[in-house]
Formats: structure tokens, sequence, C-alpha cells
């Protein structure tokens, strides 16, 4: 079994309040948090882009799944020609940010789990974005300390973190590369300074997000034409100011992004947005530093399942639900049944609780160590019924040393982001999951990429009741995620790759794809392929124009309200299956898996 990543060493001591008076303070605050993050949740800014049936890919050697088939070939090209996990991983997010701008890209953050098939050891690498040195928790609020309204915060230089991407796929090279760095950019250089045809669901998202995409005149000139109109799938799109930036890249190395022009340049255009400037120096890009952690593994039956610690709250509540979800035997309940949901439902209900309550970056805030305790998992299974909704939801009490009261959550989320996987010849594994934050991040452009929003990542309030909130904003600290890249393990040995983008709702995503494939076995594109129903707060979303509807009138009567809506997962996932490798797409965008 692998260790749980939190231990008591990482945590900040802080001074204590007993226990009692957090579970009072908390259950106060519980209505508020959940009404709080529910009413955001109809704003849907990377809209959905159709259904394409997609089949598994096999291959014997390596492979690579990703959203865009640009990007797809891109580290099908560094693979084929003996390239390393790593060195894929740099072609494919280079790729990325230029064919899929919307969802990642230069100017955001990443999480990386990573499989070194020679020491058989797994790793995670956090590569996410950072609060300015000189922001303050008030960031997010008005001069009466009241939060901002959603886009009033994300659109212009305020909600920009320094980027972490850049020095992930640097750093990751240099450790684990064995291809010429200029060379994996080269590709993505070369299609930028030729063009690329706009992809439909590139064409979708620009017209769905027209009015912000023209608040700035560089980020409106890049996704318009001359005549004002929204580029149209098909349209060629040129990026020479991307393809300058990686020929600096590949001359000059990261250095040129955190300590030289371009570092620079995202500075004074994140300072000089005259409606909502923003705080970044170069202080925070040269103080910049990718983060080794140790991986976070929640045993699922007979399987681990490993992925992104905190500051991303994926693992851990990936790992809850799984842990609640298997005190009851879902296996002979069955895919169709509509008590099994109830279950998974109130399990991520359970889960999203605790992760409101306690999940932050644990380098600035205390986190109790006993999230994934398999009895403390049981107790809180105990709290369900099957077949009747709980009635209400609060945050648990988990072993926790010194425990210290905090408030709920305030945080919203909002699904962009993408996820890659990676195979290489020799068993090397990479799950990254990369991000902007919303669809086109904050809208500001600087040398041909957007620049992320994540900083909006962060609750907006800091304090509820004299009480502070875990996921409130500090100078250096990384805002808390929800991005899920993961590793399943199976007796030591890697078992399959999995992630998805979706905002709050990957969660869900990966843990219904796993509860589907790994309980119910189903084979891992048809378990992305299924309608999704999914759980965060209270309200169940159920997959628009799937057969997952049926289950609306039965969830509803067991006392859920249910929400019909688009669920716009981007699942990608590569098995180890019989001596091959299987990959899988999502057929909700434009993903791929293609291998030999
Ligand atoms: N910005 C999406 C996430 O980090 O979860």
């Amino acid at each position: 079994m692998l260790k749980h990543a939190i231990t008591a060493s990482q945590l900040v001591k802080k001074p204590l309040i007993t226990r009692k008076s957090v579970v009072l303070v908390a259950s106060a605050l519980l209505a508020t948090h959940l009404n709080a993050a529910q009413s955001t949740d109809a704003i849907d800014p990377e809209a959905a882009s159709g259904f394409t049936q997609k089949t598994a890919v096999t291959a014997d050697n390596y492979m690579v799944a990703a959203a865009n088939p640009l990007a797809v070939k891109a580290g099908y090209d560094v693979l084929k020609t003996g390239g390393s996990a790593m060195d894929a991983m740099v072609a494919v997010q280079a790729m990325l940010g230029l064919v899929e701008p919307q969802s990642s890209g230069l100017g955001g953050g990443a999480f990386l789990v990573y499989y070194d098939a020679k020491t058989k050891q797994l790793t995670t690498f956090d590569g996410r974005e950072t609060a300015p040195l000189a922001a303050t928790p008030e960031l997010f609020q008005d001069e009466n300390g009241k939060p901002l309204k959603f886009y009033d915060a994300v659109v212009g230089g305020r909600s920009v973190g320094t980027p972490g991407t850049v020095k992930l796929m640097a750093d990751m090279h240099t450790r684990y590369g064995n291809q010429p760095w200029a060379q994996l950019l080269q590709p993505a250089q070369a299609l930028a300074a030729n063009g690329f045809a706009v992809s439909p669901r590139l064409a979708g998202a620009i017209e769905n997000d027209k009015e912000r995409l023209s608040r700035y005149p560089d980020t409106r000139a890049y996704f318009f034409k001359a005549d004002g109109t929204p580029l149209l799938e098909g349209d060629i799109l040129k990026n020479p100011e991307y393809a300058q930036t990686l020929a600096t890249l590949a001359k000059e190395g990261s250095a040129a992004f955190y300590q030289g022009r371009i570092g620079a340049d995202i500075v004074r255009k994140v300072q000089s947005i005259s409606d909502n400037p923003g705080l970044l120096t170069r202080d925070d890009f040269a103080a910049y530093k990718v983060k080794e952690r140790s991986a976070t593994c929640a045993p699922y039956r007979q399987y681990d399942i490993c992925g992104m610690g905190p500051p991303s709250s994926g693992a851990l509540t990936v790992g809850q639900i799984l842990g609640i979800s298997a005190q009851f035997d879902l296996k002979s309940m069955g895919k169709d049944s509509s008590e099994a949901w109830q279950i998974i439902g109130d399990a991520s209900r359970l889960a999203f609780a605790d992760r409101g309550r306690y999940m932050a970056d644990s380098d600035f805030v205390p986190m109790p160590e006993g999230l994934l305790d398999q009895n403390y998992l049981a107790e809180r299974a105990r709290l369900i019924t099957p077949g009747k909704a709980l009635e209400s939801v609060s945050a648990g009490e988990p072993r926790w040393e010194k425990a210290v009261a905090m408030a709920d959550d305030q945080s919203i989320e909002l699904p962009s982001t993408t996820h890659l996987v990676i195979v290489d010849k020799d068993g090397n594994i990479v799950s990254m999951t990369s991000t902007i934050e919303n669809g086109f991040g904050s809208r500001v452009m600087s040398n041909g990429f957007l620049l992320n929003n994540e900083l909006t990542d962060f609750s907006f309030a800091s304090h509820k009741n004299g009480y502070p909130i875990a996921n409130r904003l500090e100078p250096g600290k990384r805002p808390r995620s929800s991005m899920s890249p993961t590793i399943v393990m199976k007796d030591g040995q890697p078992y399959m790759a999995v992630g998805s983008p979706g905002g709050s709702r990957i969660i869900g995503y990966v843990a219904s794809t796993l509860i589907r494939h790994l309980e119910w076995g189903m084979p891992i594109q048809d378990a992305i392929n299924e309608p999704h129903l999914l759980n965060r707060f209270g309200t169940y979303d159920v997959e628009k124009g799937t057969s997952a509807e049926q289950f609306k009138a039965p969830l509803e009567q067991m006392g859920f309200k249910v929400n019909v809506r688009d669920l716009n997962s981007g699942l990608q996932a590569i098995q180890f299956k019989d001596g091959k490798l299987v990959g899988a797409a999502d057929p909700r965008r434009e993903g791929t898996a293609m291998g030999d």
C-alpha cells in the first residue's frame, strides 16, 4: 500500500481551538456555503461541443491521449522517435497552448503525476500558479469587504497568478527528457507561424464568449477577423507571437520566462490593464518553483488510486468518494440502479463538505491528517441511508492532532482545463491536468498566449463569522484546485492513467469513471462514454439528452433536487491490459489516442 501524502510534519502549526467549537461553528456555516457554491453553477464558460462516438485505441509500446488531434500527433511523433513520456508532454503542451488556447497554455499552471518505470516509483509535480507576493486576502472584495461578482474578478489582470506551466515543462525535460528541448517546441512553433485550422470546439468557444473576448484589443484581434466577426471552424489562424515565444524559449530556456523578457512583458501587461489591473511583479516570477510532492493514494478494492494532493483537492476528494462508496455493495446494485447513484451522490456530498472545510494549500494552512483513514470513511458512510438522500450534509471530524477552527469555503470553480496521458516505450507514465482556469482565462494575452485567472480559485471571502477559510488568498499561496490527474496502481504495478477537465466537476468525472470501470467492469472507453451523473453540493447534475435523464424522477423521489444540463467532461485514459495499452478519449471533446 502506498503512503498517504499528508503528514503531521507538513502542517503549519496554529493556535488551537477545541474540536467542539470547530464543529459548532462549522455546522452553522454550512448552509450558507452550499448556497454560495451552487448559485454560480449555471455559468458554463467552456461550452459543450457535441458528442462524437469514440472507440478505444490499442498499442503495444507507447501511446498518447490528449484533447486535440494536432497535440496528440505532436506527442506521438516524439514517442515514435524514442522520446520519453516527459519529452512528449513538452511537445503536447506546447501544441495545446496553440490549438486549444481556451483550456491551457504557457500562461497557466498544471499538476503532473509521474510513474518512473526504472525506479518503479510514483511521484507528483506541482506547477500550480502562485498568488502575487503583493496580494492581500481582500483582493477579490470591494471597498465594503463584499466579494466581487465572479466575472468582475476574472476578466483583467487581477486574477492572474504566476504561471507554472513553462517551469514544469522545463524542469521535467531537464530531469526526464532525452530529446533536445528546442526540437520538442519546434512543431508548435512551425504551426503557429504557418497557421492551423480553427477546430469546431474552439470556434464554438469563441462564439460563446464573444463579449468578454472583445474587451482587450490584442485578444480581440487574435480571436476575431478584421471585420469584427468571430473566427469560424476551419479558418486558418496564425500566431507569429506564439512562434516567437517558442523560439525564445527554445534558445534561452525557461529563464527567458521567469527571469527574462517574457515574464517582464507579462508583468507589464497585467499591471497596465486599466479597468482591472493585477499585482504580479518580476519578484513573483523570480521566486516561482515547481514543487515535487508525494503522491496521495487511496485504497479502492484491490487498487490504489494515486494522484495530486494539496494544493489540489483532487486525490483526497476522489479518494473519499470511493472510500465511502466502497462501504456499499454497488457491484450487485449495478450501474442502472438509482439507489447506487444515490449512494455515490451522497458520498460525493460528504466528501465535498470536507473539501470545503479543510482542503487548501497545505504549505500555508493546517489540514487534518485523517481525511483518507478507512475508519473515518466508514463512519461517514454510516450517515448514508440507501434509498433516501441525506437531508443535510456537513464536514466530518477526521483525525487531526491539532485541530483549528475553520469556516467553510466560498470559492467558485468553473469548468475548463485539459487532461493528457502518455506512456512511453519504457513504461514511464505521465498523467497531467493543465489549465488557465476559466475558458480563455483572464482574457488577457501576452506573447501570443492567454494568461490564467487561477487566483479566482481562491475563496473571495477570507473569513466567515471571524473564522478563517482554509482556501483564503495569501501572498505566494497556491489556490486550491480540483484537478485530479490519476494513476491507478494494482499490486504495485501501474494499471491505468486517467483524468479530466471540468472545474470542480473533475472530481465526479474521475470518481464515477473509476467506479464504472473498476466496480462495474465496463471497458474504459465505455465507462468514459457513459452519461454523467454528478453531485457536489446537493443538487444532482444529470447529463442532458442522455439516458441518465431516466434517473431524474427516482433521484427526486429520494429527496434530491435534480438539474438536467450539459456535463462537459474531457476524460482521457490509458489502461495497461494483457500486455497492451488501451487508450480512450472523451466523446464530448475533440480528443483522441494514438500509439504503436
Ligand atoms: N481551475 C480549475 C482547477 O484547478 O480545479
